[in-house]
């Protein structure tokens, strides 16, 4: 039988909008509920609880709207949070480091690869790990983890190609170019926006991995496992934002386009008590 309740996507902000508009191209007859929590946003560069906490919080919202599976669409919460999520939740959570961590090991051809995310990401080594382990049988696989925190904002600014992320993209990059890196992923939600700078930085031959489709084509496979595919009737997308909505749209209606986000709502969870669950 049809299963039409939403798939619940979260964030620490409009990053996830990324995630979640190759979700919408993937399983298009899927409903969804965005949560952003721009109110408490960046998680780059919380601590190890605080954004456990968060995340925690951020799901219960979402379960709250009786979701069929929750995405993690942030890096940051899926490295630090993604396990204690999973064994809080009674649908199935899904992350974003593993499926990003596989493609970047199929694309590679020198065992070269370059991790770029948030601060936290980066001290987190779970990125690292999740490649290593998904290259164990190459001959030779060397890891590079670069974290370039301006991204975010200039993301956020709408600066995506422009001369100042062009100068940043090339300071954070070096390293990267100097390692002989084939293969980049952008770990960070915002940084698929900056893709094209990366690129110009990079050169064309250095193959950019968007978790975002890799994560869409999870969420497809654990839909048919699990037979809780929609039957595409009254399809419905929801935004929440912990801060300002008419902010939220005016930053977020370039990542989506079509007319999207609309009718944002306002939504603050830290109410929510998770000292239970940790
Ligand atoms: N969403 C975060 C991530 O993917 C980036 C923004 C933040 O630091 O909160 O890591």
């Amino acid at each position: 039988m049809a299963d039409n309740r939403p798939i619940g996507v979260f964030d620490s902000g409009i990053g996830g909008l990324t995630v979640l508009r190759e979700i919408i191209a993937t399983v298009p007859n899927e409903s969804t509920v965005y949560f952003g929590d721009d109110g408490r946003a960046p998680y780059g560069t919380k601590s190890h609880s605080t954004i456990i906490n968060y995340s925690l919080q951020d799901m219960m919202f979402l379960q709250k709207q009786d979701v069929k599976m929750i995405v993690i669409a942030c890096n940051t919460a899926s490295t630090h949070a993604y396990k204690t999520l999973a064994k809080c939740s009674n649908v199935p959570v899904v992350e974003v480091v593993v499926p990003g961590a596989r493609a970047a090991v199929e694309a590679t051809k020198n065992g070269r690869i370059g991790i770029i995310a948030t601060n936290a990401t980066v001290s987190s080594g779970v990125y690292e790990s999740a490649v290593k382990e998904a290259g164990k049988n190459l001959p030779s696989l060397e890891v590079y983890s670069q974290a370039c925190p301006l991204f975010v904002s200039l993301a956020e600014e709408g600066w995506w190609d422009d001369e100042v992320a062009l100068l940043t993209a090339k300071r954070y990059l070096a390293p990267l170019k100097e390692a002989g890196v084939d293969t980049v992923v952008l770990a960070c939600t915002h940084y698929p926006l900056l893709a094209n700078t990366i690129s110009k930085v990079m050169g064309p031959d250095v193959k950019l991995i968007n978790s975002g489709i890799a994560v869409a084509s999870v969420v497809k496979d654990i839909l048919v496992k699990n037979d809780i595919e929609s039957d595409g009737t009254n399809v419905t997308r929801s935004f929440y934002t912990s801060d300002d909505p008419s902010r939220f749209e005016a930053v977020a209606s370039p990542f989506l386009g079509r007319g999207l986000p609309a009718g944002t709502k306002k939504q603050v969870v830290d109410k929510y008590d998770v000292s239970g669950l940790v």
